[in-house]
């Protein structure tokens, strides 16, 4: 019997049997043992989840030390501070010659056209990711530096990201949907020497020259003296080298596999190629600089507790912050949240549909999987090009049997109806999860329902780029769910709520959601901007990192998330809410100017109140169109 939503809404879901039996945690009491035991005695925990990976040299001193209150000295989190390691190395060698994993596809890479792929393997990438890693190495970069990548979702992207790992480099990947401005600002805050981009690519039918882009930011950057001085470009929209073929032939490296070659013929001399702009002092072709380069690199030796990359969040107000993660705790925490929140097993094809240029794409979709030796689809293209059913005709392509999208995508999608869901088979799917903000219960059930024919769990992670992996998330088949609820917290992870005056609330409560000790993947630091860190997530309530969100806890100690705290309203009466925080004038919108990931930009709202429309780059901004409406309805008698 099919129930209405408001009921079902109600229910708890369990993953099935078949599911079940082949499960890392199989159980809710298995959760709670291993839980109990990884915020009890953290070190034996994470100590056998990293005797797991390569180490060049045990850990010195203590295996965590930490300090989370401000009033008591400076913020600091260390985990295996001594010890050195190799993150890429720890990806791609050690699969290839330790686990024997160099036949594997690590990607399985799908073009924005349909039709367009190319496959490659463990060894594959290892070579690539050396050969590129001696280029870097070539130019100057040395371990310690940072590195600025703005590209398109093409395998060249994760190529650059783990040759920075490898030499020892920090990347600063900037989104390739962001504006010149914005990524002028990344590179200058990141004093970074060298960026890697593209000459362009299309997203849907939109062309996107991303080298000129890159040089309109790079221009910028002149202006203000950034040491940048050299840019390596790959050829990906007027690639020579992917010979076009049919599928049978063994592949060389990153072949591109067409349906046929006439078909393709076709389909590209529609599109358009633009001129590059050029500069041969700055610029070099990636198939250049690669032809010589050899295919076996050494990896730099680091400390666990040595940067691995910058990335930006675009902040509420003003500057947008550097968030800095380190080699070995990110490693052991991306690498076990993908083993067990998507209970990954060798044989699974997974595809995670978020860009690199986010958080998402570092940890999931390039560290957690490649660590775990799994097979991934790498997505260049939009969810609903060149149809509606886009997405699950790749599922189908590629026998995805875990998938992990947004719920802005599920409801897009859910917008066109069931038919074009249901066309396609689907029947490899085994979980579902989302990412980035709150999933409300009529899209979660169309995604149990339809996509997942009522047989795949949903783990709703909840986290952020500043906690490197999933913090609260249900493991798909030890924690029932509860459509709309991110659940329980991840190993090593232990909330709290507080109220206002800072008292943690028990049992059933609602308010700021807090972390009371550190997990391997939190955040170090800002980049190069220590104060602004302890300022942003420990001042308010010290002895607690702040996530800025709220969140409730039912009776059954579930969490659910409910917003960004900015979004609240404190409704109040006068005695308690001063004359200066009671406001002029209240304007009804259907939103707010707000980062892909849900923050308010204030900035831009400060702009709308003064009626001021310079408003400086708008590239982060999810929703543009929302901008014109709070300024054609703004109340003109207020200021
Ligand atoms: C903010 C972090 C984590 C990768 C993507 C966004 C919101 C994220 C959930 C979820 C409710 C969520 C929060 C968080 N958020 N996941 N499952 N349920 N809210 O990364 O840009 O750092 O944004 O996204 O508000 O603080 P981000």
């Amino acid at each position: 019997m099919v129930l209405p939503d408001e009921e079902r809404a109600a229910e708890v879901f369990r993953a099935p049997p078949d599911l079940v039996r082949e499960a890392h945690v199989p159980s809710l009491e298995k959760y709670r043992e291993l839980y109990s035991r990884s915020v009890e005695e953290p070190q034996e925990f994470w100590g056998d989840i990293a005797k797991e990976f390569y180490w060049r040299s045990q850990h010195t001193g203590p295996f965590l030390q930490y300090n989370f209150d401000v009033t008591k000295g400076k913020i600091f989190i260390e985990w295996m501070k001594g010890a050195t390691t190799n993150i890429c190395y720890n990806l791609l060698d050690r699969n290839v010659y330790e686990n024997k994993l160099g036949d594997k596809i690590a990607f399985y890479w799908e073009g924005n056209e349909p039709g367009e792929s190319m496959t490659i393997t463990y060894s594959e990438l290892l070579s690539k990711v050396c050969q590129f890693a001696n280029v870097l190495q070539e130019q100057g970069v040395k371990k310690g530096d940072s590195v600025s990548i703005y590209m398109p979702m093409i395998i060249e992207l994760v190529v650059a990201m783990l040759a920075c790992a490898r030499v020892g480099a920090l990347h600063s990947i900037v989104f390739a949907g962001f504006s010149a401005e914005s990524l002028c600002e990344r590179i200058l805050d990141s004093h970074c020497s060298l960026l890697i981009t593209a000459d362009a690519f299309y997203r849907g039918d939109k062309l996107i020259n991303l080298k000129q882009i890159a040089d309109e930011a790079l221009q910028k950057c002149k202006d203000k003296d950034a040491p940048l001085r050299r840019c390596i470009v790959v050829k990906h929209l007027g690639r020579e080298e992917l010979v076009l073929d049919g599928p049978s032939s063994k592949s060389p490296p990153l072949k591109r596999l067409c349906q046929s070659v006439q078909e393709k013929k076709t389909e590209s001399s529609k599109k358009v190629h633009p001129k590059i702009p050029w500069d041969s002092e700055v610029d070099f072709w990636w198939h250049d600089v690669m032809k010589n380069a050899s295919k076996e690199c050494e990896p730099v030796w680091c400390d666990a507790e040595d940067e691995l990359f910058i990335l930006y969040t675009s902040g509420s107000t003003g500057k947008p912050k550097g968030v800095v993660h380190t080699i070995g705790g990110y490693m052991i925490f991306t690498a076990t949240t993908f083993k067990y929140v998507f209970d990954h097993h060798p044989e699974d094809i997974y595809w995670c549909t978020a860009d690199i240029g986010w958080i998402t794409g570092h940890s999931y979709l390039t560290y957690g999987p490649l660590a775990n030796g799994a097979t991934s689809v790498l997505f260049e293209g939009l969810p609903i090009y060149p149809d509606v059913g886009r997405m699950w005709s790749i599922i189908d392509k590629y026998k995805v049997t875990k998938f992990y999208t947004a719920p802005t995508a599920i409801r897009l999608l859910m917008k066109y109806g069931d038919e074009h869901v249901r066309k396609y088979s689907r029947k490899s799917l085994k979980v579902l999860g989302t990412v980035g903000e709150p999933i409300n219960p009529e899209a979660w059930l169309w995604y149990y329902r339809v996509v997942g024919e009522e047989r795949c769990p949903i783990v709703d992670t909840f986290w952020q780029t500043e906690t490197g992996g999933h913090v609260l998330t249900p493991l798909p088949s030890a924690i029932p769910m509860k459509p709309g609820s991110a659940t329980f917290p991840f190993f090593g992870v232990v909330p709290a709520v507080l109220d206002e005056s800072g008292e943690e609330l028990e049992g059933e409560a609602e308010g700021y959601l807090v972390f009371k000790q550190p997990w391997p993947g939190i955040m170090r630091t800002v980049y190069k901007n220590h104060p602004r860190f302890e300022t942003t997530y420990f001042k308010k309530f010290p002895g607690y990192y702040v996530t800025g969100d709220g969140c409730k806890r039912d009776k059954d100690g579930y969490y659910w998330i409910t917003g960004r705290i900015d979004d609240m309203l404190n409704v109040s009466v006068r005695e308690k809410i001063g004359p200066i925080a009671t406001p002029d004038y209240i304007q009804n919108a259907p939103g707010l100017p707000k980062t892909r990931s849900g923050k308010i930009m204030r900035r831009v709202l400060r702009k709308i109140a003064k009626n001021d429309r310079e408003l400086g780059d708008t590239s982060t901004v999810a929703d543009a169109a929302v901008i014109n409406h709070l300024f054609n309805n703004r109340c003109e008698t207020i200021l």
